[in-house]
């Protein structure tokens, strides 16, 4: 069974208890993060904890650990877990407080962190995707664990036959329910902007760094629903998952028959990239102390 981390100790996952009043629980009110961790090395981790940070500061929640303490928790959680390719799943809450709307003022946070296998996707690659009308808030930009529209968007996805819904917000496109889409149209990458509307991916962010300067250079800018539909090329982008080709958009197979070779190229010049950047990051260090959360 997988040791997690819970409000400064380490502890069987199964074993873990939160409190019923805790406002993640009772209003979704709380933040987190997923990051990839390959062999003791995890990719992108201070983009992880700044997104974190942001994410916190965003709702007006304390970020309960400084930078290095975050490292020491996430190097504590890991290598108490036999090392592979994990994922990383970290979650603060606002913490038990008497059922009101508003925030305490003096919330004591609750930490969470666990690690899961970093499985492949479990859908045959290409995939297929569906359409569906982006009816969220206004700050997708916050990692925010309320989540259900997002469940539901996934689980209409999965109903329909395919692996992600790609979410449209007046003709425009924002994001897939739980990644990042890039499409080719009139021969450029192009990709939706940063906004409130969709989350600002690690991965997306990685790729468009990537490229930049190259001939594959990636254009920032707002994708119509039209030009989605008649894209060449699509695929996915999130942490778990690199780049993920889509086959097919409500039933209709994409221009080029997916992978096409804009994928091959894009995919094998990220591989390499990742690669490089993964060779650089040191393992985590064995077990070290870790302090509580302050409140
Ligand atoms: C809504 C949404 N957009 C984009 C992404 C991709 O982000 P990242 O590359 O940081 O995993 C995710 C990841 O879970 C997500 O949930």
């Amino acid at each position: 069974m997988s040791i997690c981390y819970l409000n400064g100790e380490l502890l069987p996952l199964a074993t873990a208890r939160i409190s019923v009043l805790d406002r993640g629980f009772i209003f979704g009110d709380g933040v987190y993060e997923v990051i990839p961790i390959f062999d003791d090395r995890p990719f992108r981790l201070d983009e992880h904890l700044t997104r974190l940070a942001r994410s916190l500061d965003a709702i007006a929640l304390p970020n309960p650990h400084t930078i290095p303490q975050w490292r020491a928790l996430v190097s504590a959680v890991v290598t108490a877990n036999p090392p592979s390719e994990i994922s990383l799943y970290i979650q603060v809450t606002r913490g038990p407080a008497p059922r009101n709307h508003a925030a305490p003022i003096d919330p004591t946070p609750t930490v969470f962190a666990m690690v899961s296998p970093l499985t492949s996707t479990p859908a045959p690659l290409p995939v297929a995707t569906i359409t569906l009308a982006d009816i969220r808030w206004a700050r997708c930009d916050i990692k925010a664990v309320s989540l259900l529209p997002n469940v539901m968007f996934r689980s209409a996805a999965q109903a329909a036959g395919a692996y992600e819904a790609l979410l449209i917000r007046d003709g425009w496109l924002t994001e897939g329910a739980a990644s990042n889409v890039f499409v080719i149209a009139d021969g450029r990458i192009k990709t939706p902007p940063h906004s409130c509307y969709i989350l600002p991916g690690v991965t997306r962010d990685v790729l468009v760094t990537a490229l930049k300067g190259s001939a594959d250079e990636v254009l920032e800018t707002a994708i119509s629903k039209d030009e989605l539909l008649a894209a060449d090329e699509v695929w996915l982008t999130s942490s778990t998952r690199d780049l993920v080709p889509v086959a097919s958009i409500d039933g209709c197979a994409l221009g080029a028959a997916a992978p096409g070779p804009v994928f091959r190229r894009v995919t094998s010049h990220y591989t390499q990239y990742k690669r490089a950047m993964l060779v650089t990051v040191a393992p985590l260090n064995a077990r070290q102390r870790i302090s509580r959360p302050s409140a």
